[in-house]
C-alpha cells in the first residue's frame, strides 16, 4: 500500500455507553414472555379458585340446603343436584391446575434465565472496554464473583421472585372480593392480621438488603483469595506458606458463614409473621360459627371461607421469600452496576485506517499515577520501517513509552502521533490491528500451540504459521513437543519455558503482520545471540497485510544493548528523560552512560555470562 493511503478498514463498531439497567428495564425486552407466563398463572389460579366453591356446593347438596351464592356448576352448564359432577369438577380442576402450574413456571423461570444471560453478556462486554489501569485496581476474584454469584441472584429475582410476586397479586386480587362477598363481617375479622404482615414484610426487606450486601462482599473477598492462591500456588509453596494461607482462608470462610447466618436470621424473622394467616382461619371459624347460628351463613360457606383463607396462606408465607430473593437481587444488581458504571479512560477516536508505522513524540509527558511522571518531555521521530532502540535502567520509562503508543495508558493530546494522527484520535480497534505489542511476561492460553499462535489471526494458513515459527526460532522447540503445533500448552498441557513462551508471544504478534511492532524486553529469557538474530530478521521484514514483504517499524526495548546495536537510533532513558541518543557507534564515541553500560555488558560476556 502506498504511503499516505487512507482507505478505511473494517473494525469493531463503536460501543454505546454502558447503561445501568434498573429492574424494570431488565424485564422490558421480555414483556411478551411475561404476559404469556402470567396468562398461565391466571388460569392456574382460576382453577384453584373454583375448588372451594365446588366444595361449598357439595356440602350444600349433602346437607340438602339450597346454595344461595348461585351454583358454579349451573353457571358452567353442568348437571346440578347430584354429587358426582362436583367431585369430577374438583378432580378436573386439580389435574388441569397441575399442568398449567408447570407451564407458568417453565415460561416465567425462563425469563429469569434470559435476564441473567443478557446482563452477564452486557457486563462481560463492558469489562473489555476498561483500561489496564482499571484492572490493576480491581481484584479478579471479586469481579468473577459479580459475574457468577451476583448473576445467580438476578436470575432468582427474575424467575422465582417475579413468579411468586405475580402469583400473590393474582391470588389476593381474586380472593378478597369473593371472601368479602360471602360475609363482610366475618371476612374483615379473618383478614385483621394482614396489615401486620405487610409491616413485617417491609421491615424484613430493609434488613435483608443490607445483610445481602455484606454477604456478597464477603463472597467477593473469598473468591479473590481462592483466585490469588491458585495463581500463586508456586510462590505459596516456595515460601512454605500453605498453613498461613489456609488459616487466612479459614478466617475469610468463617466471616462468610457469620454474615450468611446474619442474613438467614433476618429472613427467618418474617416466618412467624407470615404464619399469622393461620390466626385468621381461627377467627373465621369463630365468627363464622356465630353467623351460622344466626342463620346468616351455611356450614358450606364457612368451609369455603376457611379454604380461601388457606389459599391466601401460601402467598403470604411466600411474601417473606419473595422479599428476601428480591432484595438479594437488588443488592446484586447494585454490585453489577458498579462494574457497568466504570468508565473506560481510553476511548475510541474516529480515525480507523491501516497503520503505516510513523511515530512522532513531541514533548511527550505521561503521568503513570497522579503526580507521578513516567516520561518527561520526550522527543522522538521514527520513520516507517526504521528501528528505534530504547534502553535504560529499571523504571526509566521504557515500558511507559510503548504503553502510550499502544494506548494502554492515557496520553495527553498533541504530544504523540502515529502516522501524523494524535494517538487519542485513533480508533482502538484500528490501532490494535496495526500495532503489535509484546510484553516481557507473555500470557498464553490453555490451548494448543497452534491456536495460541493464531490468536490474533484465526484464519492464518499453515504456511503462515510455519513462517513465524521459523522467524522466531521456534522450529526446534516445536519439533521437540509431543504433538508439535497440536500440543496443548499452558495450565492443562505442556509447560513451556519462559524463553519459549516469550518467542510464542512474539510469533503471535508477528502473525497479525503489524506495521508497528513494540517489543518490551520480550526476549529477556532468550539467550542474547538468539535475541539479536530474531531482531535482525524482523528488521528484514515479513509479508505484510498487503501481500508485499516489508519491514515493520520496530521499537525495541531491551536490557541487553546487543539487541539494539543495529538500531537506526538508540535513546537512553533515565528517570523518564532522554539522557543520550544516537547510533551505537556515536554513543560509544560519546563515552557516556551508554558506553559505560556497553563496557559492563562486554566484561560480563567475557567472563562467560550470557547477559
Ligand atoms: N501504574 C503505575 N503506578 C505508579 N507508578 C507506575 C505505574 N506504572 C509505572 N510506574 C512508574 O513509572 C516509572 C516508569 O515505569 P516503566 O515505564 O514501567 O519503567 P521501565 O519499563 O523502564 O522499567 C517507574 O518509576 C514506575 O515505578
Ligand atoms: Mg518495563
Amino acid at each position: 500500500m502506498p504511503d499516505g493511503d487512507t482507505g478505511s478498514i473494517t473494525v469493531m463498531g463503536e460501543r454505546p455507553a454502558a447503561r445501568l439497567p434498573g429492574i424494570v428495564a431488565l424485564f422490558r425486552p421480555h414483556l411478551a414472555q411475561l404476559a404469556h407466563g402470567t396468562g398461565w398463572l391466571l388460569v392456574t389460579n382460576l382453577l384453584a379458585l373454583a375448588v372451594p366453591r365446588l366444595v361449598n356446593e357439595g356440602i350444600a347438596l349433602v346437607e340438602g340446603t339450597s346454595e344461595r351464592g348461585g351454583s358454579l356448576l349451573a353457571a358452567l352448564g353442568l348437571p346440578t343436584g347430584r354429587l358426582w359432577p362436583v367431585v369430577a369438577g374438583i378432580g378436573l380442576c386439580a389435574l388441569l391446575g397441575a399442568a398449567t402450574r408447570v407451564f407458568s413456571r417453565v415460561v416465567l423461570f425462563n425469563v429469569g434465565r434470559d435476564v441473567e444471560r443478557e446482563l452477564r453478556a452486557e457486563t462481560f462486554a463492558h469489562l473489555s472496554t476498561l483500561s489496564p489501569t482499571w484492572y490493576r485496581l480491581h481484584n479478579v476474584g471479586d469481579v468473577m464473583s459479580r459475574l457468577t454469584s451476583d448473576m445467580t441472584n438476578i436470575r432468582l429475582l427474575g424467575g422465582f421472585a417475579l413468579l411468586n410476586a405475580l402469583n400473590t397479586v393474582i391470588v389476593f386480587a381474586a380472593t378478597l372480593p369473593i371472601v368479602l362477598a360471602l360475609d363482610v363481617e366475618v371476612a374483615l375479622l379473618a383478614l385483621a392480621p394482614f396489615p401486620l404482615v405487610i409491616v413485617g414484610a417491609q421491615l424484613t426487606a430493609r434488613r435483608v438488603f443490607a445483610r445481602t450486601r455484606e454477604v456478597q462482599a464477603a463472597l467477593g473477598e473469598l473468591t479473590t483469595r481462592v483466585q490469588e492462591n491458585l495463581a500463586g500456588q508456586t510462590v505459596v509453596r516456595a515460601f512454605s506458606r500453605e498453613d498461613a494461607e489456609e488459616r487466612a482462608f479459614a478466617a475469610c470462610n468463617l466471616e462468610l458463614r457469620r454474615r450468611a447466618l446474619r442474613l438467614a436470621r433476618a429472613r427467618l424473622a418474617f416466618a412467624p409473621v407470615g404464619g399469622l394467616g393461620a390466626l385468621g382461619i381461627a377467627l373465621a371459624l369463630y365468627a363464622g360459627g356465630a353467623a351460622v347460628t344466626a342463620g346468616r351463613l351455611d356450614v358450606g360457606d364457612v368451609v369455603e371461607l376457611s379454604a380461601r383463607l388457606v389459599q391466601l396462606g401460601w402467598p403470604m408465607m411466600a411474601l417473606g421469600l419473595i422479599i428476601s430473593v428480591f432484595q438479594r437481587g437488588r443488592a446484586s444488581l447494585l454490585r453489577i452496576h458498579e462494574l457497568l458504571a466504570a468508565q473506560p479512560d481510553i476511548v475510541d477516536g474516529a480515525v480507523a485506517r491501516p497503520v503505516l508505522g510513523v511515530v512522532e513524540a513531541r514533548g511527550l509527558t505521561v503521568e503513570v499515577a497522579p503526580g507521578r511522571v513516567g516520561l518527561a518531555a520526550l522527543d522522538i521521530t521514527v520513520e516507517r520501517g526504521r528501528v528505534l532502540g530504547i534502553v535504560g535502567k529499571n523504571g526509566s520509562g521504557k515500558s511507559t513509552l510503548l504503553r502510550a503508543l499502544a494506548r494502554q495508558v492515557p496520553c495527553p493530546r498533541g504530544q504523540l502521533t502515529l502516522d501524523g494522527v494524535d494517538v487519542n484520535d485513533w480508533h482502538l480497534g484500528a490501532l490494535h490491528l496495526g500495532v503489535g505489542v509484546v510484553p516481557e511476561d507473555a500470557f498464553l492460553f490453555s490451548d494448543t500451540l497452534r491456536d495460541n499462535l493464531a490468536f490474533g489471526r484465526p484464519d492464518a494458513s499453515a504456511a503462515e504459521i510455519e513462517t513465524v515459527v521459523d522467524l522466531c526460532d521456534l522450529r526446534r522447540d516445536v519439533n521437540a513437543l509431543p504433538e508439535g503445533l497440536a500440543t496443548l500448552v499452558g495450565e492443562r498441557g505442556v509447560t513451556l519455558s519462559g524463553g519459549q513462551r516469550q518467542r510464542v508471544a512474539l510469533a503471535r504478534a508477528i502473525l497479525t503482520r503489524p506495521a508497528l511492532l513494540l517489543l518490551d524486553d520480550c526476549l529477556s529469557a532468550v539467550d542474547s545471540k538468539t535475541e539479536a538474530n530474531i531482531v535482525a530478521s524482523l528488521r528484514r521484514g515479513f509479508v505484510g497485510r498487503d501481500g508485499a514483504t516489508s519491514a515493520p517499524t520496530l521499537l525495541v526495548v531491551s536490557h541487553r544493548l546487543s539487541a539494539v546495536r543495529e538500531a537506526d537510533e538508540i535513546v537512553v532513558l533515565d528517570a523518564g528523560r532522554v539522557v543520550e541518543r544516537g547510533t551505537h557507534e556515536a554513543l560509544l564515541a560519546h563515552g557516556g552512560l551508554y558506553a559505560q553500560l556497553w563496557g559492563r555488558e562486554q566484561r560480563r560476556r567475557a567472563l562467560g555470562a550470557d547477559v
